[in-house]
């Protein structure tokens, strides 16, 4: 086992990450008995992607997180812990992913849907494969949720470019009942990670008319395969039968403008859910630049959790991202004390040519600006060692604003920048390496609503 990195200005105050080694994607996150538990793709013997288990942190505000021992591991005969869901039957947590058995004589694994329960969320109880591969190269990552109209349980399969969508009474016996996307979305990646929610914010929840279908947001992950000029997250509304998914928009959209968002999944059971607001958490990374990222022996971090709504905008649909409410009761004010490599979440209300600059002093700056109605993110002028073979090939991240004026929130913490406009229509997440602690933030042409520091 790799022991803990000594904290730098490259480690989050706020996000979540491993305590050592590799972390991928959020999987079976689930609210349970007053926690949020999160568990992840992680590779606790090395700060590469490797054998997989389930690491685990929990945390009662979606902020403070405590790390406890993985719950699900490899098994003897190298089958990893891919993937998956949690979803709550009764009074065990049930638990659908994908165990993946290296495959010598292809190089790749060979996928299979395997259960696992468990009472507290920290022992898991295996009861093996539910569900065989018929021989598709590609077939993990179950997206499992319940289906209110119809009373079953719905998973969602990644196969390629395009999903599966199966349904079963009792979370172990599962039929196929169609396959849905092929022909849409981003042209190149394997897709991974699916995830079906049942559509959240203030839209109507069903299409009009008597006995209207059930809305869904469906989020895919164009992943291994996609070049790094952006990131390969996509949703789509569509209504859901039980058997179908029927989209009601023309194609997919991207879910964020930088690059580094990657494999969202909500919580499910979420209190926040109920009133139609439920938190998702995304890996920031892109599968094509993080094995050469920078580590201080724990590579990669998580998102902010953000609330999750969409929104009716003309005939379409728009997906909106905030960071959780709780964020901004995390930070002090920032005054004129030194930031001394903490993490800041400034507000502020732009105007054209609007520029937030994070200064790293000796290693220059990195800019967000608003220029006529293009948000951008510019990495160019920031020295990242040997991230700068990254941010020398795609230095920027642009946005197009729906509405050019309003508030813009920044949230910089070690080596992750998130951003968030026109209340969270337009994100942007990016990794930065910047090669000294943040000393001081400016804003020009744009007026500080609210500035907070966490050290
Ligand atoms: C996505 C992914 C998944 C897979 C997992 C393995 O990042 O490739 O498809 O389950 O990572 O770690």
């Amino acid at each position: 086992m790799l022991a803990p990195p000594a904290p730098s200005h490259l480690t989050p105050r706020l996000h979540c990450a491993a305590p050592r080694g590799w972390i991928n994607d959020p999987c079976g996150l689930v609210w349970w008995e007053g926690q949020y538990h999160l568990y992840y793709q992680h590779n606790p013997c090395a700060d590469m992607w490797g054998p997989m288990y389930w690491g685990h942190a929990v945390s009662d505000d979606l902020l403070r997180w405590r790390h406890h021992p993985a719950v699900l591991r490899p098994d003897p005969d190298g089958t990893m812990a891919f993937t998956g869901s949690t979803v709550v039957d009764g009074d065990r947590l049930v638990t659908l992913y994908t165990a993946a058995k290296p495959d010598p004589t292809v190089f790749q694994t060979v996928q299979r849907q395997r259960c696992a329960t468990s009472g507290d969320g920290f022992a898991f109880e295996d009861e093996g494969i539910v569900l065989d591969n018929p021989g598709l190269p590609d077939m993990r990552d179950p997206a499992v949720v319940r289906h209110p109209e119809s009373g079953r349980w719905l998973m969602v399969l990644a196969a390629g470019r395009e999903l599966m969508l199966w349904s079963s009474d009792n979370l172990r016996d599962w039929r196929e009942e169609s396959r849905f996307g092929r022909g849409l979305g981003l042209a190149t990646g394997v897709w991974e990670c699916p995830v079906l929610m049942p559509l959240p914010g203030p839209a109507p929840a069903r299409v009009d008319g008597a006995g209207g279908e059930s809305l869904w947001l469906l989020v895919i992950h164009a992943g291994i395969g996609l070049p790094p000029d952006r990131s390969g997250a996509q949703y789509i509304v569509v209504t859901c039968d039980g058997t179908r998914f029927t989209p009601m928009m023309e194609d997919f959209l991207p879910v964020d403008s930088g690059h580094d968002f990657y494999a969202a999944q909500p919580w499910a059971n979420d209190p926040a859910a109920a009133r139609r607001s439920p938190h998702w958490i995304a890996w920031a990374a892109h599968w094509a630049t993080i094995l050469g990222s920078p580590s201080d022996g724990s590579r990669g971090v998580l998102t902010i959790p953000r609330q999750v709504s969409v929104h009716r905008e003309g005939a379409g649909w728009r997906l909106a991202q905030e960071p959780l409410a709780a964020l901004a009761a995390a930070t002090e004010p920032l005054g004129s004390q030194p930031i001394g490599g903490g993490a800041v979440d400034i507000e502020v209300e732009t105007a054209d040519g609007t520029r937030v600059v994070l200064d790293y002093g000796p290693a220059g700056v990195i800019t967000v600006g608003i220029d006529g109605d293009r948000l951008t993110v510019d990495r160019s002028q920031c020295d990242m060692g040997q991230w700068s073979y990254v941010t020398a090939a795609i230095s920027q991240s642009t946005a197009v604003l729906p509405s050019p004026q309003g508030r813009l929130r920044v949230l910089v913490d070690g080596r992750l920048l998130e951003c968030f406009a026109d209340r969270g229509r337009v994100t942007m997440t990016d990794l930065i390496f910047p090669g000294a602690p943040l000393a001081r933030v400016r804003v020009e042409r744009g007026e500080i609503v609210r500035a907070g520091v966490a050290r």
